[in-house]
């Protein structure tokens, strides 16, 4: 039977075998995305907080989050057979128009409106498992600076910024581990290496890259005000920040690197990040631009330094987390930009309130584990991520994990079985059995119908 077309914001999509999106990611997509401008929320507390610590770039307010595959996928030069673009791993109105995946996704148009540094935070939507680390929407905050040729000359003003920032690192309390295999990384793409300008630039646009993650990193992660700290304790020695840069590959930057932070106990990957691919720029009507681009996740960051254990909270109205965040007014520091013209030492910084809230537990409610059992077709693929969407579908929010447990093939039919465990809890209220159970079964039923699999 045909679908019917999907209407978002007023506007209505197609469907075709591709339509994937419930109506419960559906229900997320606004003109704004909500959290990030909610005056007492983490997310736009961490969002306001890196665009003053990275002053040179213009805020771009978050497009709408339906966008073309092409302009998601193939304006970042993603090949046809991507995983990224797979169904299981993509939201799709229809073959032509997705939920965007990255902020990646504006990289073109932001560049073609003219604007050489930005920062553009959004909301994007992926399909994936459930846990307490991932959830179908998430914030993403994109960042990108380039310049003109002419500006990368010896002495210019990229070569200058770079001394700049070098200079403030070498006094800070940290230490960079930055032995990229630049091979590994995809090397300097064959754009750089036709002239030594190119090349210049490039080398420079990395160096530039470094400095000002480097720098980010350390206000993000670093030794809590320094200042503060030394008051309390003029005598105490810091641990620095330990910081690297690890080779990593991304159709539409060259060379490509992600950063990791020593941060708990833990590395924690912050971001993705490189030399903009020319074709990028090219595609943006703007070649002869050389430059870089980041983009970091911005719940994975938030939940690390506010210790947050659930990304559903995010999404909670319960007083109890927000009130938390409330009173810590988001825009108390003006000051300490990470311009590299900036007078400001790091340690003379003034206090982020907002950065210093550490989230206080709250008694979680109980859980409620039910498993789920079933044969599958013989040669069937099931994929976890659909299993996941139908339960998100169904039980929105009380849906806390969803993990296949158990796996085997009957020695006689060949037929498969699974069985998957769903943990319900509710962050907000005691849920009732009779609740559970009924959802517990319209899932059932549901995974029944649609996912052509046979209860056991
Ligand atoms: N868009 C990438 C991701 O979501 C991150 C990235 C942004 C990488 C910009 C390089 C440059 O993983």
């Amino acid at each position: 039977p045909a679908r019917p077309p999907t209407t978002v914001l007023g506007r209505r999509y197609a469907a075709d075998d591709y339509t994937n999106v419930p109506a419960s990611i559906l229900a997320r997509i606004a003109p704004q995305p909500a959290l990030l401008y909610a005056p007492s929320h983490p997310l736009a507390q961490l969002r306001a907080r890196i665009e003053r610590l990275l002053p040179a770039h213009t805020p771009i307010p978050a497009p709408v989050a339906v966008v073309d595959v092409d302009v998601n996928f193939g304006s970042l030069g993603f090949p046809a057979d991507h995983p990224g673009r797979a169904p299981s791993d993509t939201y799709y109105l229809n073959r032509a128009t997705c939920l965007r995946t990255h902020t990646s996704a504006h990289e073109v148009e932001v560049f073609a409106a003219g604007h050489d540094r930005w920062l553009l935070t959004a909301d994007v939507y992926r399909r994936d498992e459930i846990d307490a680390s991932h959830y179908p929407v998430f914030h993403q905050m994109e960042g990108a600076a380039v310049w003109a040729l002419f500006d990368f000359a010896a002495g210019g003003v990229v070569e200058q910024e770079c001394e700049a920032l070098e200079a403030r690192l070498a006094n800070a309390g940290i230490r960079i581990d930055d032995d990229v295999d630049l091979d590994e990384a995809g090397g300097w793409q064959p754009e750089h290496q036709v002239s030594q300008e190119m090349a210049r630039a490039a080398a420079l646009s990395l160096r530039h890259l470094k400095g000002t993650l480097n720098m980010l990193a350390l206000e993000l992660f670093g030794p809590r005000h320094a200042a503060d700290v030394a008051a309390a304790a003029p005598s105490a020695e810091h641990e620095p920040l330990h910081v690297r840069w690890i080779a990593a590959s991304f159709p539409f930057t060259s060379p490509s690197l992600e950063v990791e932070v020593w941060f708990r106990g833990k590395w924690l990957e912050i971001l993705g990040c490189g030399v903009v691919m020319e074709q990028t720029l090219v595609n943006a009507h703007v070649p002869g631009k050389v430059g870089w681009a980041f983009g970091l996740g911005l719940e994975r960051i938030a939940m690390v330094l506010h210790s947050i254990p659930d990304i559903r909270l995010f999404w909670s109205q319960d007083a109890r987390f927000l009130s938390q965040f409330a009173d810590v007014r988001a825009g108390s520091s003006a000051a300490g930009g990470l311009s590299p013209s900036s007078p400001s030492s790091l340690a003379s910084q003034p206090h982020d309130a907002a950065a210093l809230v550490t989230f206080q537990p709250y008694s979680k409610y109980p859980a409620c584990l039910k498993d789920v059992s079933f044969w599958l077709p013989k040669a069937h693929q099931l994929h976890a991520n659909d299993v996941a969407e139908i339960v998100r579908d169904e039980a929105h929010d009380l849906a806390e994990s969803v993990e296949l447990i158990d796996e085997f093939t009957h020695p006689k039919t060949g037929r498969r079985s699974q069985c998957y465990r769903i943990n319900y809890r509710s962050m907000d209220r005691n849920l009732q059995n009779d609740e559970i159970n009924a959802l517990h079964q319209r899932i059932t039923e549901r995974l029944v119908a649609e996912l052509h699999i046979e209860p056991r």
